[in-house]
Parts: C-alpha cells; sequence; structure tokens
C-alpha cells in the first residue's frame, strides 16, 4: 500500500467511502476486473482489513489520505481521475449531517471540475423528490445528487433503497429489529412500500456505470424485483431464520415506543439507526424504470436477497468461530 499523497495518474478510477459497506464491495469487484483504483479515506489504515483479506490486489490500489470536508485534500486524490464514485454520507458523525454533507459534495465537485475529471457515479437514496414529508435523511441525499449533476462534471447519480448484503446499514438496522423481540408492536411504517436491492446488483450497476454511455448527467432509480413493505420485509427475514414474530401495527408512534424501537438498534450504529428510522415512513420504490434500458443487471428479489445476506453471514460466523 502506498499512502503517498503525490499523484499517480497511471490511476483513473477514484473509490471514495472504499472503507464503507458499498464501497468495500465495490473495490473488490474493480480491482478482481483488473482495473487499479485509487482510494481516498481520512484513516488508510481502515483498509488495512481489505489488504488481508486480498493481499493478492495491494498493487492494484494506491491509498490517499483525505478528508471531502478538507478541500485541499482532495487535490492528489482527484488528479488525473476519468471516473470518481462518490460513496460518502456523514450520517454518524452529527447532528447536522445535512450541512456537511452538503458542503462535501460542494468541495468534492469543485475540485474534480478543476481536475477535469470526467464522471462522477454517486449511490443516494429513493423517495420522491416532491414528498413533503421526506425524511431529512433522504432530503439530504437528492440535494448531494442534485449538486453533483448541477456541477460542469457528468454524473450518474443512481437511487436506491435498503441494500440487503450482511454489514450494510439498512440490512443490520432490519436485522436488530427482528431478532430482538418475538412481539412487536410496530409503528405505522410498517405498511410503507419498498423495493431493496441485493448488494450482488447494487454492485453490478455501480461497476457498469463506469463504462457506460450516456449524454447529460443521470438519475437512475433501481431496486430488487420485488416491492415489499418493511412488515413483509421483517417477515421474510424472521421465516428464513426460524423465528416466530408477531408484528401488530399501531397508527402513532408515541415516545414511549419511538425509544423502544431506537434502544433496538446496536450502539454502534445508534446514529445512522435513528437517521435511517426516520425515513421508513417514505415509500422507497422505483417508479422510473429506465435503468433497465442502460444496463444489464437482471435483479434479484427479496428472498434471494436475503438468502444470500444470510449465507454470508452463516460464512463469517463459522470463520470467527
Ligand atoms: N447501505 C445502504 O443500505 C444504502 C442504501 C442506499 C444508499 N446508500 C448510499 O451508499 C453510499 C455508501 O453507503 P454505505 O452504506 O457504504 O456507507 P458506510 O458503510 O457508512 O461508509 C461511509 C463511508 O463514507 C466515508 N466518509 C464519511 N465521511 C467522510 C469524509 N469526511 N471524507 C471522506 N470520506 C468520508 C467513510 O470513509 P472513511 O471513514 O474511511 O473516511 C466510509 O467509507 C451512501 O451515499 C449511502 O447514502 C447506502
Amino acid at each position: 500500500m502506498s499512502n503517498s499523497q503525490a499523484a499517480d495518474h497511471s490511476f483513473k478510477i477514484l473509490l471514495t467511502g472504499a472503507t464503507g459497506y458499498v464501497g468495500g464491495q465495490l473495490l473488490e469487484r474493480l480491482v478482481r476486473s483488473g482495473f487499479r483504483v485509487r482510494c481516498l479515506t481520512r484513516n488508510p489504515s481502515k483498509l488495512e482489513p481489505f489488504f488481508a483479506g486480498f493481499p493478492e490486489y495491494r498493487s492494484q490500489i494506491h491509498v490517499v489520505r483525505g478528508d471531502v470536508m478538507q478541500p485541499e485534500s482532495l487535490q492528489p486524490a482527484l488528479q488525473g481521475i476519468e471516473t470518481a464514485y462518490y460513496l460518502v454520507h456523514s450520517m454518524a458523525t452529527a447532528e447536522n449531517f445535512e450541512e456537511l454533507d452538503r458542503q462535501a459534495a460542494r468541495n468534492f465537485v469543485a475540485t474534480a471540475e478543476g481536475c477535469g475529471v470526467g464522471r462522477i457515479i454517486y449511490l443516494g437514496g429513493l423517495g420522491e423528490d416532491t414528498d413533503p414529508n421526506l425524511s431529512p435523511h433522504l432530503r439530504s441525499r437528492h440535494e448531494v445528487g442534485q449538486i453533483l449533476r448541477e456541477s460542469g462534471v457528468l454524473t450518474i447519480e443512481f437511487r436506491a433503497s435498503a441494500v440487503l448484503g450482511q454489514g450494510s446499514l439498512s440490512f443490520e438496522l432490519i436485522r436488530s429489529l427482528t431478532e430482538r423481540l418475538p412481539i412487536m408492536i410496530c409503528p405505522r411504517w410498517l405498511s410503507t412500500p419498498t423495493q431493496p436491492i441485493a448488494i450482488r446488483d447494487l454492485v453490478e450497476y455501480l461497476f457498469e456505470a463506469q463504462a457506460l454511455k450516456f449524454e447529460g448527467s443521470q438519475i437512475f432509480e433501481i431496486g430488487g424485483s420485488d416491492v415489499v413493505t418493511y412488515g413483509g420485509l421483517i417477515r421474510e427475514f424472521a421465516r428464513q431464520r426460524g423465528l416466530k414474530r408477531w408484528l401488530i401495527s399501531v397508527p402513532i408512534l408515541t415516545p414511549y415506543l419511538s425509544g423502544l424501537w431506537l434502544g433496538l438498534v446496536t450502539p454502534a450504529t445508534a446514529e445512522v439507526g435513528r437517521h435511517l428510522i426516520e425515513g421508513l415512513r417514505n415509500p422507497t420504490t422505483v417508479r422510473d424504470a429506465r435503468a433497465d434500458q442502460f444496463f444489464a443487471v437482471k435483479p434479484m428479489g427479496v428472498r434471494q436477497a436475503l438468502q444470500e445476506a444470510l449465507l454470508e453471514d452463516d460464512t463469517a460466523q463459522d470463520v470467527a468461530q
């Protein structure tokens, strides 16, 4: 691994968020396909587990220490880059994540424009732009997409709902909620429709996007082949885990119930969980299926996506034992 701040021009792809869930999976896909990838992280040591797992790809990866909140750190990362993946969010850090994410996106596009970057590929969230009740999290994801698309750099914005895969924040949230209580008194969002996507399919969309021919910045809504409710998702998770769960829906989420639900979120994801739970009230389904015409991905349904996620889970537990 090189932590050198000097730009290496043989690297044409920049991956931000490589230490995160989605970025880590995409990094593996890119290097397996022979790409050389420059990764930006605030803490290069967070990529060590990746190098330990895949030592054979070490020479294809160049790590640059950088922070999207510090514009001066972005120049070495973006210099010479043709395609930049933007897989960053600030939800874990603070209450004012919307302002941080806005500033981060502005810093990133300003430097990307200056460096002559050819395209930005961003993953945000589904949800209706016109919905006045859109959660702050989803509103912020859309706003970041808009900042990137309105820049001088061609941008592909993907919008997705919950990503199903072991380690994904939204999958871990569903898991925490399902595994802890046999009887759940649930708020109204149990009947909110959503269209979760398997991590394997999501990574394929992101991967194909670096070679996609298109004109003008684009939004692609993507999801699995099933529309389900969050209640349905919890029931299917419980069924595959062999758990009996009773879900009792109540119309109003009292502060007491709200606190109870948040208490079920694991401490590690508490801050992010709080923001994600707020978004469960918003329908997150694909309304514009244009992605079908541009990408070869044939996304799987919820049952298979959960099967794959739980299989990963069992494998990880076997390794840990
Ligand atoms: N997981 C899901 O279910 C899901 C669903 C729909 C959309 N998405 C979108 O997918 C993207 C990635 O999500 P994820 O779940 O993979 O997130 P994650 O696992 O929480 O990772 C977040 C990443 O953001 C990076 N980051 C945060 N602040 C940064 C900063 N100031 N400077 C540089 N990097 C920073 C972190 O890198 P370092 O800490 O190494 O700096 C980390 O790699 C986000 O845009 C999210 O909205 C995710």
